[in-house]
């Protein structure tokens, strides 16, 4: 059975594509919607999108898989992403990669048993002035040290909720 948007995801798409100018641009919102919809964007997903915009397939899948705040896996509450490129790695982002994997005991990829905390090494977030980076969830993370890693943690299991 394929899968279907809820009713309100329904109506939000449909003003989705009256806001853009053809069904090809509204591609990245009505993937946004479907991440909210259903968690992460599974074959079934992104064939859904690909269907109701009446787009290919490959445009669907070409466009989730370059954007990395489009999740192709379940994640946990919390989505932790290290930034692993140059100006990160070189102030360390690889030690706080080990030090979250070693705190979490989940790996890039993972999510933890509980489903609060998922990990993700990602490429430049943009912030390179700032680096270290960790974003989690929209929220980034500057100037990490192993001391704010910590910290950060504990903030975030003490304040569960938090939106992805
Ligand atoms: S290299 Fe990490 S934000 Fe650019």
């Amino acid at each position: 059975m394929n899968l279907a948007f809820s009713s309100d995801a329904e109506r939000r798409l449909q003003e989705l594509l009256g806001r853009y100018p053809n069904r090809q641009a509204a591609v990245i919102p009505a993937l946004h919607l479907a991440v909210r919809e259903f968690g992460y964007l599974s074959p079934e997903a992104m064939d859904l999108v690909a269907r109701r915009l009446e787009v290919p397939q490959s445009l669907v899948l070409g466009t989730a898989t370059f954007y990395t705040m489009l999740h192709k896996r379940p994640v946990g509450r919390y989505h932790i992403q290290v930034c692993m490129n140059v100006a990160c790695y070189l102030k360390g982002s690889d030690n706080l990669a080990n030090q979250l994997k070693d705190r979490l005991g989940i790996g890039f990829g993972e999510v933890t048993p509980d489903g609060m905390f998922s990990l993700e090494g990602v490429q430049c977030l943009a912030a390179c002035g700032m680096a270290p980076v960790i974003q989690v969830n929209k929220d980034y993370h500057e100037d990490m040290t192993p001391a704010k890693v910590d910290a950060l943690l504990d903030q975030l299991r003490s304040a569960p909720g938090g939106e992805k």
